[in-house]
């Protein structure tokens, strides 16, 4: 089973990962950078444009050659490259807009991910394109939290259901105006 651990950055998704040693965790952006798997630049948002079809090649060798029962690839793009099923982080944006500060993130980068998180995008793309997608609020929840969480799913533990998607809705939870005027960074 190949298992995509993404959501927005800032959501925890390294550091979680970085926890886990009873499965092989594919970091995508070592791979990317190491095999410059890079298509393009978005010049307008300033980032790097990965190549995921290069990505996904890579990737189906990998498992070709692999013995695992379970494979988790870690991103914020993990669930556009076919997994099976795919966990997405989410944290509150107040929160999330602390934790991108913190990590020195710039203000107009912080702004995008905030709205991002605000209106589900990463969600919404794992829901489209992933036939099984979880969702764990990291929000208050210790890494170490967070991991037994992505363990319990993969592993089908019957409160695996606890974590399917619609509970979240920061719409709901977060003075939206102050995310406009950026009153959260
Ligand atoms: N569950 C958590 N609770 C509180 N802080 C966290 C949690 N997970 C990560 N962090 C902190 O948030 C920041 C972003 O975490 P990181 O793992 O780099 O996120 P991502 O890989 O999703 O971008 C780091 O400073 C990290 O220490
Ligand atoms: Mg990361």
């Amino acid at each position: 089973m190949l298992v995509g651990v993404t959501g927005t950055p800032g959501t925890g998704k390294t550091s979680v990962c970085k926890l886990i040693q009873e499965y092989k965790v594919i970091y995508l952006n070592s791979i990317v950078k190491n095999q410059k798997l890079i298509s393009g630049r978005d010049k307008k948002r300033d980032t790097t444009i990965v190549d995921l079809e290069g990505l996904k090649k890579m990737i189906s060798k990998f498992l070709k050659n692999s013995q695992d029962s379970v494979t988790i690839m870690e991103s914020h793009y993990s669930h556009l490259l076919n997994p099976d099923m795919a966990i997405v982080l989410r944290t509150n944006p107040k929160e999330l807009a602390q934790r991108l500060k913190k990590k020195g993130y710039s203000r107009e980068k912080i702004m995008e991910n905030v709205e991002a998180e605000l209106v589900d995008v990463i969600l919404v793309e794992a829901l489209e394109s992933c036939k099984e997608v979880f969702e764990i609020d990291t929000t208050a929840k210790p890494p170490e939290e967070v991991k037994n969480d992505i363990l319990n799913i993969i592993r089908g533990e019957k409160h695996k259901f606890e974590f399917l998607p619609g509970k979240i809705n920061w719409l709901e939870e977060v003075d939206i105006e102050a995310v406009i005027k950026g009153e959260l960074i």
